[in-house]
């Protein structure tokens, strides 16, 4: 079987591989000759653990190529897979399909045959509608198929995700369009990967639901997590507790700074979007959009607001050294897009303190979206060498490996606002740091409350201020 893939980004790039990977002959459509230069030289535009790999393989197999010429591309296949980007439409949070639409507009033109044109993208409920009625449009010659088949790719385990999903979503109408799909996913019948037949509405909406779910999830333990520090208890045993439960399931109960991305905060507010147009608005959706702006938009305060309380009594940050682990929204991939450190570094910039950043792989791709004063460190303990405060944004392996002693040894102050609980709190009090982790049961108190909070009246008034604040 041949397919062709438009768009060489992030899921068109990660489809493409394994897709060869399963014995089918891909070719990806790239329009940007920048990327499609840099795909061609065999260089990975994306950071993705394996696919350089991956791609190696399956091109040096002869199964794998790229094209900047659509015509090319689509020459002889069965099935065209759209993974171009849908970006937040500015000004409302509606997906952005004028790259979809144009896509399909080029490949419906361009045609010699009939095919199954698939979107991969994540596209509003009724996208696939709109297809098939440009499709009946633009070529009442050939009868080409819409399919939907939303992939679930979690960057940093994209290649694990694809090759052993927990299930495929197919929206198609018709045999021919339910028959190529079964048929390019026959391998994982192998490991029993339940493949749901739906259609176009029902797959294009799943999508949205489980990405709005999950983050529905962890927006719930974050308020947990602020809840458990209100109240003294710990977030890790709740979440422990709560996940044991078989209905509720144990992952995507870690607290932190809130979730970032390519995928949740753009399908959230697009959800939102899809059902208050559908007027049948979606309340929780609504309110995890805005749970999770608010808790972001409060990080850089509430670290503030713990280094205070934490230091002498009235001191204030500027030119103290502030160490940022961790800059990508989450481990094992370099994208900045939504990252809480955004917001976090900006507010901490502020104060004057100095910050000095370090992450594995998101450095380039965070430089032009931090304050110009921010300063890279080439490793994680050089960042760290002489600083007065820690702030862990992201939970990258190597940072947990970190041990007290040695961080102890290499800063100069006592404090660590650990913002994904990578670190154990009874063995870093025990080296002698004043740690704050996320609902682990403290909240920064200090024996002068009032130097850091002007309405403090009694012992919770700190409380009151990250509560406005979050
Ligand atoms: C997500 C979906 O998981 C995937 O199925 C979809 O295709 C794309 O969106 P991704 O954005 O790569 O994948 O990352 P994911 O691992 O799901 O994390 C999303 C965000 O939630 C990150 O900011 C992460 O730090 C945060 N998160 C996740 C938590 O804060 N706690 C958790 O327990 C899980």
């Amino acid at each position: 079987m041949k397919i062709a893939i438009i768009g060489g980004g992030y899921v068109g790039l990660v489809s493409a591989a394994c897709f060869a990977e399963f014995g089918v002959e891909v070719c990806v459509a790239e329009t940007d000759p920048a990327r499609l230069d840099r795909l061609l030289a065999g260089e990975m535009p994306i950071y993705e653990p394996g696919l350089d790999a991956l791609v190696a393989s399956n091109r040096a197999a002869g199964r794998l190529s790229f094209t900047g010429a659509l015509a090319e591309a689509i020459a002889g296949v069965e099935a065209v897979f759209i993974a171009v980007g849908t970006p937040s439409r500015r000004g409302g949070g509606h997906a952005d399909l004028t790259y979809v639409f144009a896509a399909a507009e080029q490949v419906l033109k361009a045609l010699d045959h009939p095919v199954v044109l698939v979107t991969k993208s994540t596209v509003p409920v009724g996208t696939g509608r709109k297809l098939a009625a440009l499709a009946a449009r633009l070529r009442p010659d050939l009868a080409v198929e819409i399919a939907s088949n939303p992939e679930f790719l979690r960057e940093g385990s994209a290649i694990g995700d694809f090759m052993r999903p927990d299930r495929v979503v197919v929206g198609a109408e018709t045999e021919r369009a339910r028959a190529v799909l079964r048929a390019l996913y026959r391998p994982l019948n192998l490991i029993e990967t339940p493949v749901l037949m739906t259609g176009l509405e029902t797959a294009e909406l799943i999508k949205y639901a489980a990405n709005a779910y999950l983050a529905m999830k962890v927006t719930f333990i974050n308020e947990m997590a602020d809840l458990c520090e209100a109240v003294g208890a710990d977030v890790h045993d709740v979440s422990r507790g709560m996940g044991l439960d078989g209905r509720i399931g144990r992952k995507f109960l870690h607290p932190g700074p809130g979730f970032g991305g390519s995928c949740f905060p753009k399908d959230t507010l697009a959800l939102a979007r899809i059902a208050q147009d559908a007027r049948a608005p979606s309340r929780l959706t609504e309110a995890v959009v805005a749970v999770n702006e608010a808790r972001k938009a409060g990080l850089g305060r509430r670290i503030i607001d713990f280094a205070l309380a934490a230091g002498p009594a009235g001191e204030d940050l500027r030119g103290r050294r502030i160490a940022v682990l961790g800059l990508a929204f989450k481990p094992e991939t370099d994208d900045m897009r939504d990252s809480p450190a955004i917001p976090a570094i900006e507010a901490l910039a502020e104060t004057g303190a100095v910050i000095a950043a370090y992450d594995p792989a998101a450095m380039s791709a965070a430089k032009p979206l931090l304050p110009g004063s921010v300063v890279y460190a080439e490793s994680a303990l050089q960042a760290i060498e002489g600083a007065d405060l820690l702030v862990v944004m992201t939970e990258w392996n190597e940072f947990r490996a970190l041990a007290p002693a040695r961080l102890a040894q290499a800063m100069a102050g006592r404090v660590i606002v650990d913002l994904r609980n990578i670190f154990d709190p009874a063995a870093m009090r025990a080296a002698g740091f004043v740690y704050h982790g996320v609902g682990r049961g403290q909240r920064p108190v200090t024996a002068d409350a009032d130097a850091y909070d002007d309405d403090a009246d009694d012992d919770h008034a700190v409380m009151g201020r990250d509560e406005k604040d979050l």
